[in-house]
């Protein structure tokens, strides 16, 4: 068979590519310009603090990040949650989907790191013995999926502490694994690259630890977008006392970044976008 010889328009502008590029470029590096992201994570479906998404989605108007990378734990699943009993087994899972679905559509992550309570609907799928309820869990997730897709969500992770991560050069960037007075130093030191930087949710705390490793690396837990004092089978435990509302955000260039947490002060958010050290 005669091979079809390729045009000889297209053989000369490639190479022209390789052979002559454009004058001035070939010893230059690209240049860098810092990428902004934002972290926010964990509002729980219908346990959402509305007034904290009005406030995220107006900062992310206003900040423009490249990244909107949603952390996980969108939505709450109480009724699948191991050892529930009551009236989470009981309560239907409509309003939960619902609201987290139309939270995802306000905020239209294009990252999204599934957490453990989503996590829920995969186990329950894979264990159930009751097609329905398999059926029931995909239904939910597939519905999840394509509302992301929708909203041009492009990087979806399961909640897997090897798959679940999600990197942007020095910083990394997951759901949470481990939930004790370590985890978010825990999770930098597992994560981080030297010198980098590793941001949870799942704690609902708004922290930063520096950990001891070779040339430094900080971990941050983003806080969570819930109703403080109403988060269920929740409000019982005094660890709640150390949630708080918030998201995390900022810049990274090369090896280099900055990472913020925005939060309430005095009943007012607190978030300054201005970046200025060039
Ligand atoms: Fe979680």
């Amino acid at each position: 068979m005669k091979k079809s010889k390729p045009s000889s328009k297209k053989s000369i502008k490639s190479r022209q590519g390789r052979i002559a590029p454009r004058q001035g470029t070939s010893s230059q590096k690209p240049k860098q310009r810092w990428i902004k992201f934002v972290f926010f994570s964990d509002n729980h479906g219908n346990m959402e603090d509305t007034s904290c998404t009005d406030a995220l989605v107006s900062f992310m108007d206003r900040f423009n990040p490249d990244y909107r990378i949603h952390g996980g734990d969108g939505f709450d699943i109480k009724a699948l949650r191991k050892g529930a009993e009551g009236k989470d087994v009981n309560d239907s899972l409509e309003e939960d989907i619902r609201q987290g679905i139309e939270f995802i559509k306000r905020t239209k992550p294009n990252v999204y790191l599934f957490g453990n309570h989503e996590d829920r609907l995969f186990k329950t799928m894979e264990s159930s013995g009751s097609g329905i309820i398999r059926d029931y869990c995909k239904e939910i997730i597939d519905y999840i999926v394509s509302t992301l897709k929708d909203v041009g969500c492009k990087i979806i992770k399961p909640y897997h502490a090897e798959e679940g991560t999600f990197q942007l050069g020095p910083v990394v960037f997951c759901h949470g694994y481990s939930a004790n007075q370590n985890s978010v130093k825990e999770h930098a030191i597992h994560y981080a690259p030297n010198g980098g930087a590793c941001v949870i949710g799942h704690l609902h705390t708004i922290m930063q630890a520096n950990a001891k490793r070779h040339k430094g690396v900080v971990g941050f837990c983003a806080g969570w977008l819930g109703k403080q004092r109403t988060a269920g089978y929740a409000k019982n435990h005094l660890n709640t006392s150390t949630w708080g509302n918030g998201w995390c955000y900022g810049w990274i260039k090369g090896k280099e970044w900055k990472i913020l947490q925005a939060h309430k002060v005095g009943g007012r958010w607190v978030a300054p976008i201005d970046f200025d050290i060039e």
